[in-house]
């Protein structure tokens, strides 16, 4: 739906009609699920949400809730559809206008409609389901029992759209530019004249949020950015000069690489490195937000905010909690002291992720960090096997920022997901370099492919590409003399090897 411009969001199916009602919304769709309407405890729903007189589309489980709520009959027919399905439309209708008669879609149902309710017309069927799609123009109430929502569905995008601009008469008017003048608006309504803070990791979603509130409400926003000497080549330049200069926004820059290495030294455990970086993170945090607490204190003026870069999935994923919390629940910062207490401002709350790069763009971030790949909190801290020194991290950035010229050369970006490069800096394996015996350290590539990073594979990167990267780490980065490609999908491997 966001796709054709509308704006979304998701709520449980245990929503009441006038919970649903009292956000007014243009229209609704009931989503598939795996239960059986049969079944003792299946979703039920709630019948006032079709006398609301807003059009709903009900998708697989939807469609068949709806039917078995209007009065028509769903069966347990024992004839599971699964797959990429051949359909008949016989009666487009405003829903299935300008699709094929005879085209596939995408099933995973048991069940069947097996009659309409009374009213509805019948717009398509397959092998197994003689309705396998239904409308009511008259009362805006549509479903079908393929999923338009998947790839696999090849004109499911224009279902989604029929009904939302020609069904329902919604204009797709939703796009960053929109998003970005609401947010500003939202933001300066919260914020008042308040004095706001933000901690800026270097990844697109804090510098998305920061720039936004940036934008909204200019220099009562300060940004913190604790460089913790662990990100790779560049990177601190680019939030430090280029992301300020985009933005305009005020940075405090905190250097904490010597505090982090000391704190790091003689520490070979995975576990042991995440704990002390993230304690340290904290605590630095801690220290440059109370000495601007303090800083506003002189002035007469207080810090009441924190902006934090929450995207939809966590929002969604955590149940759809509430705006405001003590910090102490900020995944990245940790527990600040009880007398820090913010307001969290969250202006991402409800995008997704490529919605986010979209308005990083609109609002003329830099690509470099806009189009980021996923980096770890740990930084390169975990992408050192074994102790971590200034110097490995020198000959890990130096490997990495190879790896990640060449994949770009080589138009992959798209495909990969990330690519962790690792130093395996407690193994040594004998090599021939110039005339002489060399004695050094192997480099792991990781390069995976992956929707979400619960699951990924390995991305099978041209071995031309390969060679290429493999050449040049080896003759540039001196103290390799070995580079591995990790071939383990995940599960079982993780995408990061600590
Ligand atoms: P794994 O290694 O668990 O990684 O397969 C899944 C994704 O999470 C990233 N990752 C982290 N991100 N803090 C983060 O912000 C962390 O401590 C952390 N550990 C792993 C990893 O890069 C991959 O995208």
């Amino acid at each position: 739906m966001r796709e054709a411009n509308v704006y979304s969001e998701i709520v449980p199916h245990t929503v009441t009609a006038e919970q649903i009602a009292a956000r007014n919304p243009v229209g609704i769709v009931l989503s598939g699920g795996p239960s059986s309407v049969y079944e003792e405890g299946a979703p039920a729903l709630n019948p006032g949400i079709l006398d609301l007189g807003v059009p709903v589309l009900g998708i697989c489980y939807g469609f068949q809730a709806m039917a078995q709520q209007l009065g028509g009959e769903v069966a347990h027919t024992g004839r599971r559809e699964y797959g990429s399905t051949a359909v008949t439309v016989t009666s487009g209708g405003s829903l299935l206008d300008g699709i094929p008669a005879d085209q596939t879609a995408w099933m995973s149902h048991g069940d069947s409609v097996a009659r309409a309710p009374e009213g509805f017309e019948v717009l398509a069927s397959s092998d197994a389901t003689p309705v396998a799609a239904f409308a009511s123009d008259e009362r805006k109430l549509y479903g079908v029992q393929w999923h338009p929502e998947v790839k696999h569905s090849p004109y499911g995008q224009r279902v989604i759209e029929n009904f939302l601009h020609r069904a329902a008469g919604i204009p797709g008017d939703w796009n960053s530019g929109s998003v970005i003048a609401e947010q500003v608006e939202r933001i300066r309504a919260q914020i008042g004249d308040a004095r706001v803070i933000c901690g800026l990791s270097g990844g697109v979603d804090s510098a998305v949020a920061a720039a936004l509130v940036q934008r909204a409400v200019g220099d009562q926003l300060t940004c913190v950015f604790v460089d913790h000497g662990l990100l790779r080549k560049d990177e601190a330049r680019q939030v430090q000069e280029d992301y300020v200069a985009a933005t305009g926004v005020r940075l405090v820059t905190v250097d904490a690489a010597d505090r982090f290495l000391d704190a790091l030294a003689g520490v070979s455990d995975p576990e042991q490195k995440r704990k002390i970086i993230g304690r340290e993170f904290i605590r630095t945090f801690e220290d440059a937000a109370e000495a601007l607490v303090l800083e506003a204190k002189a002035e007469g003026d207080s810090i009441r905010f924190l902006v934090q870069g929450t995207l939809y999935p966590d929002v969604v994923e955590s149940g759809g909690g509430t705006g405001t919390a003590n910090i102490k629940s900020h995944h990245n910062v940790g527990g600040l002291p009880e007398d820090l207490k913010f307001e969290l401002v969250e202006p991402l709350r409800t995008l997704f992720k490529d919605e986010v790069r979209a308005i990083g763009r609109e609002l003329g971030l830099p690509e470099v960090i806009v189009a980021r790949q996923p980096f770890p909190g740990p930084g390169l801290g975990i992408r050192i096997v074994g102790e971590v020194t200034r110097e490995r991290l020198d000959l890990l950035r130096d490997a990495d920022a190879i790896v990640r010229a060449e994949l770009t050369a080589a138009g992959l970006d798209a495909e990969i997901w990330q690519c962790p490069v690792v130093l395996l800096a407690d193994v040594r394996s004998v090599g021939v370099q110039g005339d002489g015996r060399t004695y050094g350290h192997p480099i792991v590539l990781r390069p995976v492919s992956s929707e979400d990073a619960m699951t990924a594979d390995w991305t099978r990167v041209p071995y031309e590409v390969l060679a290429r990267v493999s050449n040049r780490i080896t003759n540039e980065v001196a103290g390799v003399n070995r580079v591995v490609l990790d071939v383990t999908s995940k599960p079982p491997g993780t995408i990061e090897w600590e």
